[in-house]
């Protein structure tokens, strides 16, 4: 339990700086700060308060020999006790400077203090270096945001908001909102429902995306449209996934794919500048296939060298790989021999994925030396560099096959890179290589439900020399889409639309769906589409993804000030949680199974 202290009252009394404020140069200065006991340090007949607030801490100082009765209340105060404080600023002699704090210069001689209020033990130190358990730090996130680094990031991220409005704004763009309360919107995660009190049995959806909205935006004419949008999808959280989480989402009329990507790179630059970093557009452009056939994903982490297909440069007698099937060379650069053990992992893991992993060169190079020789110059492996091979040893898999091969090697690339290179600084954090893919496939195979679905959404255009692939071979059917990519991580993607009523028809039959279920789904949309629907297109860009990155973080829950835990519950106000039995038959609803409460 804190002390029983009497508390002052904050009367007219104002804030004349802040706790990061002042310097040499303010030395003889009367200041009023305000802030929270960051540490105290009693040194007897001296007490020093290191006070804080978001902008940074100021040590103050209390001599009993100058003022005994205010030093007598200074020894009440605990950490995290809430101050306001009048005094001088005093320069600290030199051999006092406190060159680990920007107001390290001075001090404030303290001549009366107000206790605004008082507080329990917090549940662990502000320090930042202390690690707390993740679930600590939730159940407790009104202290955690306290701490200096999360200050630091929700800071950056109002800043990088900032730094997006302005951007966005200077090239003409209109910020405009978009329902929350609405129906569906296919992005391919379940979507959360809310229950409607007036109609009983009818519930809209919370939106995946603005996706819809900002189609329709673009056939009323408001061309430029963006919003730094709150998006809400059911699915397994990681890391980089949180149950709702914020789009920079944009929408232009009559856009080629060049002039998204044209807006999208300055405003990157500013927010890049925005976070301390300098980064220079235009960034590379790869489409799909080659970043397949380079790096086995669609999203390349660019840090490390890309892969190379070398199966023309063996035999098939060989044997390395299945017939059909690539054999690729990894290089891993500056990683050296590794162990045994090192070696088996590698193996392990490729296994794991199908890969036949072959890691000892020099039996290679004994069995092949002439084929050997063009994978060093193919993939310009120098003597320090690890080397691999991978090929497929099993069955061929899924509709394309040869994907599901590369995939796999992409997978080992990025395991042995991310575990072995990682000591020679390859995947330095701060190294940040942006990059456009485009022309993915139109559709993807689902596997669970044998059929298949639009790989960005159903509103995306096929290229305009592919659209008869829709009917005669889907695999093939290339779409009018695009990702933004930042070392190995999805920041954004985005499509020129479908504007015309029979292309869309055509692609809502193409993924299954029946004329009465397109209608029931999206009516609103193919009537829209026979009002003068311009061509369209636009992206979004994953906010927590992006000052995550900036912010050096690894998981997006150190972006977001109040996020859900892995297992999507908020600890701190314990949500979800049940609701009474009155409001759901408010609400015309009735458990199948009670909560358990
Ligand atoms: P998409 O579904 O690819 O596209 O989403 C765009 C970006 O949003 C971010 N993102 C997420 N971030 C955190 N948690 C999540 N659960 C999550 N899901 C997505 C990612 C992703 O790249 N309407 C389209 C965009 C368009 O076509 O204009 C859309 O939403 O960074």
């Amino acid at each position: 339990m804190a002390q029983q202290i009497p508390l002052d009252f904050l009367g007219s009394l104002r804030r004349t700086h802040s706790c990061g404020a002042l310097r040499a140069a303010d030395a003889g200065r009367r200041v009023v700060l305000m802030g929270w006991v960051h540490r105290r340090r009693d040194l007897g007949g001296v007490i020093f308060i290191h006070l804080r607030d978001r902008e940074g801490v100021t040590q103050i100082v209390f001599r009993a020999e100058c003022d005994a009765a205010l030093h007598a209340k200074a020894e009440l105060l605990r950490s995290e006790y809430v101050l306001a404080v009048e005094g001088v600023v005093e320069k600290r002699s030199p051999d006092t400077v406190n060159p680990a704090i920007e107001t390290g210069e001075i001090e404030v001689v303290a001549e009366k203090i107000w206790i605004l209020n008082t507080s329990e033990t917090p549940p662990f130190p502000m320090e930042e270096h202390i690690d707390v358990s993740e679930d600590m730090r939730l159940r407790y996130r009104y202290v955690d945001l306290r701490r200096p680094h999360m200050q630091r990031n929700i800071i950056l991220r109002s800043r990088i908001s900032l730094a997006v409005r302005e951007e966005l704004y200077r090239q003409g763009f209109l910020e405009i909102e978009t329902p929350f309360l609405t129906k569906s919107t296919p992005e391919g995660a379940r979507d959360f429902l809310v229950p409607s009190r007036i109609q009983h049995g009818y519930f809209y959806a919370l939106p995946q995306s603005p996706q819809i909205f900002k189609q329709l935006l673009m056939v009323s004419g408001y061309d430029r449209y963006f919003q730094i949008v709150r998006c809400f999808r059911d699915e397994d959280l990681r890391a980089d996934r949180q149950y709702e989480f914020t789009q920079i989402d944009l929408e232009m009329s009559f856009p080629q794919e060049e002039q998204i990507f044209e807006t999208i790179e300055p405003l990157i630059e500013r927010v890049c500048e925005t976070a301390g970093f300098q980064v220079k557009g235009p960034f590379p452009r790869m489409t799909y296939e080659e970043a397949m056939q380079g790096y086995g994903t669609d999203k390349p982490d660019l840090r490390l060298p890309r892969f190379w297909p070398v199966q023309d440069l063996f035999p098939p007698e060989a044997g390395l790989t299945r017939e059909g099937l690539p054999l690729v060379a990894i290089r891993i650069p500056k990683t050296g021999s590794l162990s045994r053990k090192e070696r088996d992992e590698l193996k392990l893991f490729g296994g794991e994925r199908g890969l036949a992993v072959y890691d000892d060169v020099r039996r290679l190079d004994r069995d092949f030396p002439e084929p050997m020789q063009k994978v060093r110059a193919r993939t310009g492996a120098a003597d320090d560099d690890l080397l691999l091979l991978a090929g497929w040893r099993g069955e061929p898999k899924g509709p394309r096959p040869v994907d599901t091969v590369l995939q796999a090697c992409g997978q080992l690339r990025l395991y042995a890179g991310q575990k072995y290179n990682d000591r020679h600084g390859l995947l330095d954090p701060r190294d940040f290589r942006f990059l456009w893919v485009l022309d993915f496939p139109m559709f993807e195979w689902d596997e669970e439900d044998q059929r298949w679905v639009a790989a960005h959404h159903p509103f995306t255009s096929p290229r305009d020399e592919d659209l008869d692939l829709m009917e005669t071979d889907p695999a093939r059917c290339r779409a009018r889409s695009y990702d933004f990519v930042l070392n190995g991580v999805e920041l954004g993607s985005g499509s020129i639309r479908i504007h015309r009523q029979d292309i869309q028809k055509r692609v809502f039959t193409a993924l299954g769906l029946s004329e009465e279920e397109a209608r029931t789904k999206f009516g609103f949309l193919l009537d829209a589409l026979t009002y003068g629907a311009p061509p369209h297109g636009g992206i979004a860009l994953g906010l927590d993804r992006l000052v995550m990155i900036l912010a050096g973080e690894n998981s997006i829950r150190d972006v977001i000030p109040f996020p859900k835990t892995a297992k999507g519950t908020d600890l701190m106000c314990d949500a979800p949680s049940p609701v009474s039995d009155r409001q759901l038959r408010e609400l015309g609803l009735m458990l199948r199974r009670p909560a358990q409460t």
